[in-house]
């Protein structure tokens, strides 16, 4: 089982990497980690290129993403919310699956063809909800072929309730862990 985490924090020691921890710590097989922060990912400039044409013009490391996708049983989306919804660099690299947009939409063509599981992890500090992030996240999981999607995993109170100490956050993360267990090679099934 391989499994890519897309991670929306710049805190290396903060809510979502302790989350991420645990989950790690519970999955079989391989996990790959992208940093949304440091990766260097720009966001869309809907130069349209692909609109016509298979891929994206922008060239940075994003294009090792497009690669790469296809290789992952499991996707995760992990951010805090940052006034409702994912983080600016985690909205960079989601917009640039307007490639798969565009393909599917102006050309009737799957960029990515291999179906994958989905899970969103989302932290905040308590002030107004999280469904922006979670219908943000949603849209990009089913851009990179994630037809089956986990129940979300929240910690939402952060400013008052320790992530280590949130039990049902950490519930959260272990159901989405036994979730790509059980749907591991049947990841057809509808969402
Ligand atoms: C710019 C910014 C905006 C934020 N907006 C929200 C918000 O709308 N709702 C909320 O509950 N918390 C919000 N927070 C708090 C973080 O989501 C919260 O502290 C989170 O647990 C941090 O996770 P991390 O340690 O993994 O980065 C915001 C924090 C920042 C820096």
């Amino acid at each position: 089982m391989k499994t890519l985490i897309l991670n929306g924090s710049p805190r290396k020691n903060g809510d979502v990497a302790f989350l991420l921890e645990q989950l790690v710590s519970l999955l079989p097989g391989e996990t790959v980690r992208l940093d949304a922060f440091t990766s260097g990912i720009r966001a869309c400039v809907d130069c349209r290129f692909c609109k016509t044409k298979p891929g994206c013009a922008l060239q940075d490391p994003m294009q090792q993403l497009y690669r790469t996708l296809d290789s992952y049983d499991n996707i995760v989306i992990a951010s805090p919310v940052y006034f409702s919804d994912l983080t600016p660099p985690l909205l960079a690299i989601g917009s640039r699956l307007q490639a798969s947009y565009m393909a599917k939409r102006f050309r009737g063509e799957q960029m990515f063809s291999r179906p994958k599981n989905g899970a969103v992890i989302l932290t905040g500090g308590g002030d107004g909800n999280l469904d922006p992030a979670w219908d943000a996240a949603v849209k990009f999981l089913r851009l990179m072929n994630a037809r089956s999607i986990a129940p979300l995993a929240a910690a939402h109170h952060t400013d008052h309730l320790p992530v280590s100490e949130d039990r049902q956050a950490q519930d959260g993360v272990r159901t989405i862990a036994r979730w790509f267990i059980d749907h591991a090679g049947s990841s057809h099934s509808s969402y």
